[in-house]
């Protein structure tokens, strides 16, 4: 009897936990995937890629990053077109594009002979990217640790991302030459008191210097550790000025997004992030 009733509380209990339970646990479940999965896209990982240091050693000017597998190819090469519309050589040659299969590589190479593709294959950030899971959180690590090496070799960047519509060439937008000490670049979410100093994090630079190091590198220990999306990660390490950082914001008509309402003013820059509107078109419609 009494062995009836400690199941029956047991099998409320657990039927109460995975209602209350189903984000933790899909939280939890993406933490152990990043944890079997991590390996492949650390640092250590990263150092092991013979051309990929050689890569970045050569690179002598403020590059863009693209990070891509095979399920973003078509809004890729649509952000490509866009570049290339806007009349100006230089913002192709001023691209790096992480392809991370053969797919991808292969049509990017082959489509676009004057790109820089650099292949990273790895198995596992070439699947789709779903907010939350772990393909995603893998990405994210990567871009992370990727951002770690290039400040670490000294060398500047965009990290960009290609559901960005560009009206104008965002590399002569913002004038890095004079070093006011500011490390970090970011775009911001909107215009309000609030959202105009939250991270968006589609589309931000960095100017290269032990601090920014010290900070992806960060940035990758708490994306590893934690069930969070890098942008809420760096708005709070740049607000408590990790490592010293300094962070400063975009504005938002220099990069907006898709919730840009003002018909009067074209922003500069436009992402097509978090489209999750019911029924509404896929970024590459819009
Ligand atoms: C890309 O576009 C082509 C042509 O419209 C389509 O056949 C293909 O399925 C698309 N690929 C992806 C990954 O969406
Ligand atoms: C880092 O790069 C900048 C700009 O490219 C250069 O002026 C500087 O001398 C470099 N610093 C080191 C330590 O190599």
């Amino acid at each position: 009897m009494k062995n009836v009733y400690a199941h029956a509380l047991l099998l409320i209990s657990v039927s109460l936990f995975t209602q209350i339970g189903h984000k933790r646990e899909q939280a939890s479940d993406t933490l152990i995937c990043l944890k079997d999965n991590y390996e492949d896209v650390s640092l250590g990982r990263l150092q092991t890629f013979p051309k990929l240091m050689e890569e970045i050693q050569k690179i002598n000017e403020d590059v863009g990053i693209v990070l891509l597998n095979r399920h973003a190819i078509n809004i890729t090469m649509n952000w490509l077109c866009n570049l290339n519309a806007l009349n100006d050589p230089t913002i192709i040659s001023k691209i790096l594009v992480f392809a991370m299969d053969d797919e991808s590589y292969q049509k990017l190479t082959y489509l676009w002979p004057r790109l820089r593709v650099f292949k990273l294959d790895l198995p596992s950030v070439s699947q789709p990217f779903k907010v939350g899971h772990c393909q995603y959180q893998l990405f994210q690590l990567l871009r992370a640790n990727l951002a770690t090496i290039f400040s670490m070799m000294n060398k500047s960047f965009w990290m960009l991302q290609p559901d960005t519509y560009w009206s104008e060439n965002l590399f002569d937008l913002l004038d890095f030459s004079e070093n006011d000490g500011t490390n970090l670049y970011l775009d911001v979410e909107g215009e309000t008191i609030l959202s105009s100093r939250m991270i968006a994090g589609g589309n931000f630079f960095v100017r290269a210097s032990i601090e920014s190091s010290l900070f992806f590198h960060q940035l990758s220990a708490e994306i590893r550790e934690k069930y969070a999306t890098d942008n809420n990660v760096m708005g709070a390490m740049c607000s408590r000025q990790y490592a010293d950082v300094q962070c400063e914001f975009i504005p938002y008509h220099t990069i907006s997004n898709w919730r840009w309402k003002n018909n009067n003013i074209k922003p500069a820059l436009m992402q097509f992030d978090s489209l999750i509107l019911p029924g509404s078109k896929g970024k590459l419609e819009r």
